[in-house]
């Protein structure tokens, strides 16, 4: 199964690239740009990434994008992340990034698109990896705040692909930001959102209804509300999920228990991918193999899996259509 799961072609659609940042370069990072980190060594770093809820992982998750300064420093954290994908024989990637998180510590809105575009320019000529990127606006933040980033991110459009909602769920529901995705939605935006991590049904259902999002990221808890899974399976709305990150940020006790399965099964339009990878003791691959393997999945699932990745992408329907087959 490790190796049907090497050689299949696969798309990542929920991959934060700050959650990319591996304590290594992390700590290179640090030094360089004279940033002070609280920890001494990379075992110590790996030793905090305990979670037992979201909030303790954001914390720490922020907390470790202060050392991205430079156009170069979000280069080569991208870079390495398609180095990565290289690796796993991902074929497709649509990358978050949270803006907020560095233009409130003073780094220009231009050096972070810029320094992340090259790289994923670089990653389709050297690497013929594809590639979209999604501006993700942070929830706990107001959505004046949300405005501003998106009236900020215009002049940039053309490397911008659409707009995501992440950070804090509980308490932040899509309901605070209808105003943002529609001015988004009318500059042209793809929209997604994260809902239903640790929102309950109704965070999903306003995600869909108010934002007019074109998939959820995460949607675990969707099966609390029966008419919503008859939407989401009728219309297709893919979920973006996430099994290793469910299962450290304590989502789900135990991936046995998990119900991509149940989801699929169903005959929603499910897909798996990373979050935020160097938090989470996974890439893509091993989200996959944690998925057969807790679950006992097929290789049918696998490919089922893998063409709904491409099936929810933002690539045109032809070369969907194209990588479907050959799949
Ligand atoms: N930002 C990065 N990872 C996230 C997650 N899993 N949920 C919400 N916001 C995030
Ligand atoms: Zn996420």
């Amino acid at each position: 199964m490790k190796n049907f799961i090497q050689n299949l072609p696969k798309a990542e659609l929920h991959l934060h690239i700050e959650g990319t940042l591996e304590p290594e370069l992390m700590f290179k990072l640090a030094k360089k740009n004279s940033i002070k980190i609280p920890y001494q060594n990379v075992d110590d770093v790996r030793k905090a990434y305990e979670f037992d809820s979201l909030q303790p992982f954001l914390d720490i998750y922020y907390a470790g994008a202060s050392v991205l300064i430079t156009q170069e420093d979000f280069y080569d954290l991208t870079w390495a992340y398609l180095l990565k994908c290289k690796d796993q024989n991902i074929l497709h990637v649509e990358i978050f990034f949270d803006p907020q998180t560095h233009t409130s510590r003073g780094v220009a809105f231009g050096d972070v698109v810029e320094g992340i575009s090259e790289a994923l320019n670089d990653g389709h000529e050297k690497l013929g990896i594809s590639s979209f990127l999604i501006m993700s606006f942070l929830r706990h933040l107001s959505e004046d705040e949300a405005i501003k980033t998106l009236k900020e991110s215009l002049p940039y459009k053309y490397f911008i692909k659409g707009v995501g909602l992440d950070s804090s769920e509980l308490g932040n529901p899509p309901s605070k930001f209808q105003k943002v995705f529609r001015m988004a939605k009318n500059a042209g935006y793809k929209c997604v959102a994260h809902a239903g991590e640790e929102g309950d049904a109704s965070y999903i259902k306003e995600a869909i209804e108010l934002l007019g999002v074109d998939r959820i990221d995460h949607g675990v808890r969707c099966e609390e509300d029966r008419e919503l899974m008859k939407r989401l399976k009728d219309e297709q709305i893919p979920l973006t999920m996430c099994p290793l990150s469910n299962l450290k940020l304590k989502v789900v006790g135990d991936l046995k228990n998990y119900n991509l399965k149940k989801l699929l099964e169903y005959g929603l339009c499910v897909t798996v991918n990373s979050d935020d990878p160097a938090y989470f003791g996974g890439y893509l691959n091993e989200n996959y193999e944690a998925m057969a393997k807790s679950l006992n999945l097929s290789k049918e699932d696998m490919k089922t899996i893998s063409k709904n990745s491409f099936k929810a992408s933002f690539l045109d329907d032809e070369d969907i259509k194209k990588i479907i087959y050959e799949i």
